[in-house]
Parts: structure tokens; C-alpha cells; sequence
């Protein structure tokens, strides 16, 4: 969820539902905002995306120069008005991230005492929990300071107080919350991208934070209740929101980004000579490294398995790989020598920041591949790596992944440098290849018409089965999330190999097959795996290169021929017509290909 407030001179709404529309990304199921008007709290809440909200509050004015406004994507309870935020009790309104997991014991204790919550939410019991403060006399500021104190969980939170125009309480426990500063005038966001158009001046909370804000400032204190004050930063974040362009969807802006925002990675981490890595994680003694551990969550995740191969195979590194959310509570034996590194486009994703926090300082570093660098992430690990790939906001990940991709494999070709597995001949020869990316990217991506034909043939199908050995497997389960997320048609990736044990179960002529297989020494072995479904009634739609093509011969129903590319960096140059394909097909379906059902861009409760 994402939650702003703004204390301001003007009329606030309009504010509020642009900050919202920035925050679109870590939800959009409901929406609402608080406004007081003559000290009077005028809530306005819509469900589904905030054009509801923009067009409730257009036939419905909400006035006033203070208030808070949020974006939901759905913990506890369903997306409903009533369920919407902000909550309310009494005269407190309030706006929550998070989730409270002490909230039925609360609930049950607040029922007895005549404060009955009307919702399903956990939030609720926050706004009832601070009325129940005022009503027994205590200052806003202390009724907010004891609910503080009873509530469990993981949560950012901003309060409005009828009849109280020039006052704020906001408080960060686990969930990023930042301040912004204007001139007589106070800002809270879940990011700063949020607060961009109004202000610079940011402030992050830390943990276990509370502010107390009026126009004139920002009183902060810390979770002992000491008064503490924390850096005012100057972040600077593209003010506008980035349009589309030319294209239909930000998605498809965000495909056809992919040469220049690759580029951007290699030009950042490739020095000048063009024959070697430069690169912060310089800082990190691989040598001394007993293990790499690679964590992360969805698409993150995939960049991260890719990552295993290269680090296996090209710095001899041992790795594991794991889900942010398993990790952290699969009791892995550490050493204390391990390098961990953190894959994460947003930085803020709630499974992958406590990963982060369970390891830190037990292993000995850790590194962070994070797209927005004033992330939570981004401020923790011991080193940042940025992928550059500039804003994402459609909510199915393509540039941020190739760029993952791109800012992995130089980290791993530094890692063989140092460990003395790559000479530099070897190393100039794999960034060259590199190199070569962009404009091979390019070519690729002229292919679209002809993948679009073969996105036709996947749209009516019931299930997708994505095929891909060693390096590629990660890409077949890449390709197969991105399917999944944008048409939502049931899709599997399996390594080639595995088919035969189980999934082929599932082939007849209505379970097309998607094989992403560059030709490489185990090419025959992927035909073999393909002829097996093609036996099997299956349709296959091979993605391959010329060589492949050939080898493969004309059985498979749609080939695909991507240019020419070594196989150390093919994952990253096949990532982009899975995603094509993934496009086309939710274009067919007639899907919302942006803003996916049921889908955040970053999710931000475990
Ligand atoms: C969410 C998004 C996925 C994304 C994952 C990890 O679930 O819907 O597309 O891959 O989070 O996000 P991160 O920001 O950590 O890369």
C-alpha cells in the first residue's frame, strides 16, 4: 500500500491523487483520502484504481489544506469502501502500510470496552486504539505515542485529528516513510517519488520513528520517545510522471527501453578500456568469499538464478539460490564468510529487506541490485550496485530484469577476476560480448511482429509450459511469471531436461511449448525434449538462432531466429521475446496489461 499526507496552504486534494497516482505501484485495489474542512474530516474512498477515487472526488469536492490519502493493494479484508482507508474512529483518521498482526486480540479487547470496529481491517484498530486515547483524556501526540505501543506488526502510519488543522502524527515501524519539506508547508509519502513535484527535502524515518508535524516543521522522535533529528537530504526523482510515448503501454515503453537502459549498465560498470569490470563490488574480498547467497522475490528471484550460473561457472564461487520469503526462516547454517546479495527493482519488497536484516552482520558483506537507490534496501547493504534502469512502472518487471541481469553478470565477471578464474583475456572477451548487447537487443526486438504471430497462437491456449536448460531454465521461469501476471493464462517453466519426469503429464494439443534453446553444446539434447512433445500433439514455438534453427529442422510450429550471441549472455538477450510474448498474448485476451489484477509493483508486507 502507499500512504501520503500533506499539510499545505491551498486546497489539498488535488495533491494528495497525484502523490496517490505515483504510489499506484504498491497497489491499486481501493483508494481514499481525509481532508478536514473547517476542522471537519470529510473522507472520500473508492474501490479499484484511483481513476475511481480522482472521478468520486471530482462530482464530490473533499476541501480542505491538510490531509492524508492512500492506495491499497489488499491484506485483511477484501477491496470493499468499507474496508478502504483511510479508517476512521471517533475523531481519528488514519492511513496505514503494513500489516498489525496483534489486531484480533486488540479487537477482541476494544469490543469490551465499547470501542467496536465496523471493519475487517487491522488498521481499523489503530484509528480505534488512538480515539479510545483521546476519549480518556490524552494529547493526540500520547494517544498515538500508547497505540504505538500496543500494536505488533510491520507498518508506516499517518494520523489526522478532527478539529486539529495544523497537526500531523506519522510513524515508521518496518515500512518506509518519508518527510518531505516545503516552504510553511509539511509532506508524507511512503517514497519520495511520491513527494517529488512538491518538494526535495526529504527526510527518511528510521525505525521505530515518530513525527509530529505541523506547517511549521517536523518534531521527531525516537522509539525510546527522545527527540532526535535526522538528516534533511536533497533527493532529486524525475518530477513527472514518465509518459508512454509512442507506445500503447508502459510495459511496451519499457521492453523497447531495453537496449538504451542495458547500455547505461555496461557503460557504468565496464571502464573505459572496454576490457574490464569497474565496479563498487571492487569493495568486496571475493577471494575470501565461501559461498555467494543470491536472494530474491518474483522476477528478482530469476535474476538471481541466472546469477548462480555465472558465479558457478565463471568465478567458481559456490551459490545458492534462494526466495527472499524461505530464507529467511529456513535456518541456513552461515559462516560467516558468505557474500549475500539482495536482487530487488523497488528495494523496498518486504520479504527481501527481512532477508537483508537476517543476515546482516552475520555474513561478510552484503550487496544490494536495486533499481531505486534511495531504497530501504539500497540503504542497508554494506554496497549498492544501481541497474539503472531507470523508472518501471508497468507492474510485470522487463527492463529492471535485463538490467539485473546486465549489473550480475559484470559482478560475476569481477568475481572471476579476483579469484583468478578469468584471465584478462577471457574477461575483455565476455565484456565484449556484452558490449555487443544493445545493439543485439535491438535486432531482437524487431522481431516483434513475428513473435506477435506466435503470441496469437498462445492466447487461447489453457496452459503454457516455457522450456530452457541451464542458463535459459531461469528465462523459461521468467517467461512463464510474465505470462501468468499480464493474461493471466496458467503458464509453467521447467527445466528442458525435467519435462520427462512429471509436466509432460499435461502436453496435448491445447498446452503449446515455449523452448528457449541458443544453439550450445546441449542443443541436441533440448531437440530430443522437443521432439518428445511434439510427439505428444504438442505446438512448439522455438526461440533459437540460426545454427539452432537449422539443427532443429522445420518441425517446430513457429521458430523464432534471434541474432547470433555467446551463451554466457544469452539468458539476457532471450529474456526480451518472452516478454513479447507475454505482451502480445495479454493484448490478444484484451487483459489490463499495466496494472494487472490482483498484482502490486512492490509489495511491501511479508
Ligand atoms: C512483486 C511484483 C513482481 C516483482 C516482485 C519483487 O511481487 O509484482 O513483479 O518481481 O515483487 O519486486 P522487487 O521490487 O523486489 O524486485
Amino acid at each position: 500500500c502507499g500512504i501520503v499526507g500533506v499539510l499545505g496552504q491551498l486546497e489539498v486534494a488535488p495533491r494528495l491523487l497525484d502523490a496517490l497516482r505515483r504510489l499506484e505501484y504498491r497497489g491499486y485495489d481501493s483508494a481514499g483520502l481525509t481532508t478536514l474542512e473547517n476542522g471537519r474530516p470529510v473522507r472520500r474512498r473508492a474501490v479499484g484504481k484511483l481513476g475511481e477515487l480522482v472521478r468520486l472526488v471530482a462530482a464530490n469536492p473533499a476541501r480542505g489544506t491538510i490531509g492524508i490519502g492512500h492506495t491499497r493493494w489488499a491484506t485483511h479484508g477484501a477491496p470493499t469502501v468499507d474496508n478502504a482507508h483511510p479508517h476512521a474512529a471517533g475523531p481519528v483518521h488514519v492511513v496505514h502500510n503494513g500489516i498489525i498482526e496483534n489486531y484480533r486480540e486488540l479487537r477482541a479487547e476494544l469490543a469490551g470496552e465499547g470501542f467496536a470496529c465496523s471493519t475487517e481491517t487491522d488498521t481499523e484498530v489503530v484509528a480505534q486504539l488512538a480515539a479510545r486515547g483521546l476519549a480518556r483524556g490524552l494529547s493526540p501526540e500520547q494517544a498515538v505515542a500508547e497505540t504505538l505501543s500496543r500494536i505488533e506488526g510491520a507498518f508506516a502510519l499517518a494520523f489526522l485529528f478532527e478539529n486539529q488543522p495544523d497537526l500531523m502524527i506519522v510513524a515508521r515501524h518496518g515500512s518506509p516513510l518519508a518527510i518531505g519539506w516545503g516552504e510553511d508547508e509539511m509532506y508524507v509519502g511512503s517514497d519520495a517519488l511520491a513527494l517529488s513535484p512538491m518538494t526535495s527535502r526529504i527526510t527518511y524515518l528510521e525505525e521505530g520513528d515518530m513525527a509530529v508535524l505541523t506547517r511549521a516543521g517536523a518534531r521527531i522522535l525516537d522509539r525510546a520517545g527522545n527527540p532526535v533529528s535526522r538528516e534533511i537530504r536533497s533527493v532529486s526523482v524525475e518530477s513527472t510522471l514518465v509518459d508512454k510515448g509512442r507506445h500503447r503501454h508502459f510495459m511496451a515503453k519499457e521492453i523497447h527501453e531495453q537496449p538504451s537502459a542495458v547500455g547505461r549498465v555496461l557503460a557504468r560498470y565496464i571502464g573505459a578500456d572496454r576490457s574490464r569490470v569497474v565496479s563498487p563490488a571492487e569493495a568486496v574480498d571475493w577471494s575470501a568469499a565461501s559461498r555467494v547467497l543470491l536472494i530474491g522475490c518474483g522476477t528478482a528471484s530469476f535474476a538471481a538464478h541466472v546469477a548462480k550460473y555465472w558465479f558457478e561457472q565463471l568465478a567458481g564461487i559456490p551459490c545458492e539460490l534462494d526466495i527472499a520469503s524461505e530464507f529467511r526462516y529456513r535456518e541456513a547454517p552461515l559462516d560467516g564468510r558468505e557474500v549475500a546479495i539482495f536482487v530487488s527493482q523497488s528495494g523496498e519488497t518486504a520479504d527481501t529487506l527481512a532477508a537483508l536484516r537476517h543476515v546482516a552482520g552475520r555474513v561478510a558483506a552484503t550487496l544490494g541490485i536495486v533499481n531505486v537507490t534511495e531504497s530501504s534496501i539500497a540503504r542497508e547493504v554494506d554496497t549498492v550496485l544501481p541497474i539503472l534502469a531507470g523508472p518501471e512502472i508497468g507492474v510485470a518487471s522487463t527492463k529492471a530484469f535485463t538490467c539485473m541481469l546486465a549489473t550480475l553478470a559484470t559482478t560475476a565477471i569481477l568475481a572471476g577476476r579476483v579469484r583468478r578464474r578469468l584471465d584478462a583475456a577471457r574477461e575483455a572477451a565476455l565484456l565484449g560480448e556484452m558490449l555487443s548487447l544493445p545493439r543485439l537487443m535491438a535486432e531482437t526486438l524487431r522481431l516483434e511482429t513475428e513473435i506477435a504471430e506466435a503470441a496469437a497462437e498462445i492466447a487461447p491456449a489453457r496452459d503454457v509450459l516455457y522450456l530452457g536448460r541451464g542458463r535459459l531454465f531461469p528465462i523459461a521461469l521468467e517467461g512463464a511469471l510474465k505470462l501468468k501476471e499480464i493474461s493471466y493464462i496458467h503458464a509453467e517453466g521447467y527445466a528442458s531436461g525435467e519435462l520427462k519426469h512429471g509436466p509432460i503429464a499435461l502436453i496435448d494439443d491445447g498446452v503449446p511449448v515455449v523452448v528457449t534453446a541458443p544453439s550450445e553444446p546441449l542443443f541436441s539434447k533440448t531437440v530430443s525434449n522437443m521432439q518428445e512433445v511434439l510427439a505428444r500433439g504438442a505446438r512448439v514455438v522455438l526461440l533459437t538462432d540460426a545454427a539452432g534453427a537449422e539443427a532443429a529442422g522445420s518441425e517446430a510450429s513457429i521458430r523464432i531466429v534471434l541474432p547470433n550471441i555467446g551463451p554466457e549472455m544469452a539468458p539476457i538477450l532471450y529474456s526480451l521475446p518472452v516478454q513479447l510474448l507475454a505482451y502480445h498474448a495479454a493484448l490478444a485476451r484484451g487483459t489490463d496489461v499495466d496494472q494487472p489484477r490482483n498484482l502490486a509493483k512492490s509489495v511491501t508486507v511479508e
